[in-house]
């Protein structure tokens, strides 16, 4: 796979995660969503899944400060990358490490053969929007309750 994928935000790594990860991750995940975050089971079937590219942003210390998962998924015929989750932690956020961690698995889904990458993002979560639009995907649609009773996403996507 990858890796060793420098991001702006100095001496960051860009480095495929593993099962071994899932505490730290999960940790990153509850602090990134609090009460919406996935749980520590979903992530872990995310992990050992081989449909799934996990990512991770690895100080030079080893600290994980920023993880990404997507799956490679058939629909409606095509081939696509399904983001399932993008976390920074929040003192190393706007130092380039989301993008970078995204750019890491759009590349990934492009090997794979994904034409396209999909995701889904609340329509209140002004950084993760405005990150997306910089990386040039376009919101097709609103889906109505679909983080729960009275709270949109967008789908937002983007040609590979
Ligand atoms: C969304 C998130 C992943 C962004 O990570 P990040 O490392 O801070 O993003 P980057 O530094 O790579 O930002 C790249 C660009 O996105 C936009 N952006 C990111 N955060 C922003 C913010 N808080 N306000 C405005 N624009 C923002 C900017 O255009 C930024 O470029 P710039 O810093 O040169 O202006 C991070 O805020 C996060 O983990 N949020 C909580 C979890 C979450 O909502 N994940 C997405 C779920 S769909």
């Amino acid at each position: 796979m990858l890796m060793n994928y420098v991001s702006p935000a100095r001496s960051i790594r860009i480095e495929q995660a593993s099962l071994e990860d899932l505490e730290r991750m999960y940790e990153l995940e509850r602090t990134c969503f609090g009460r919406d975050a996935y749980s520590k089971q979903f992530l872990r079937l995310l992990l050992i899944d081989p449909s799934s590219i996990p990512l991770k942003a690895v100080t030079g210390e080893g600290e994980i400060v920023g993880s990404a998962i997507g799956r490679v998924e058939k629909i409606g015929g095509r081939v696509v990358g399904h983001v399932y989750t993008l976390d920074v932690r929040p003192d190393f956020r706007r130092r380039g490490v989301g993008a970078a961690l995204l750019k890491s698995l759009e590349n990934e889904f492009r090997k794979l053969g994904c034409e396209r990458a999909i995701l889904e993002v609340a329509v209140d979560n002004e950084p993760a929007i405005r990150l997306y639009k910089s990386l040039g995907y376009t919101f097709a649609s609103r889906l109505k309750d679909y983080y729960g009773r009275g709270r949109d996403a967008y789908r937002a996507e983007k040609d590979l």
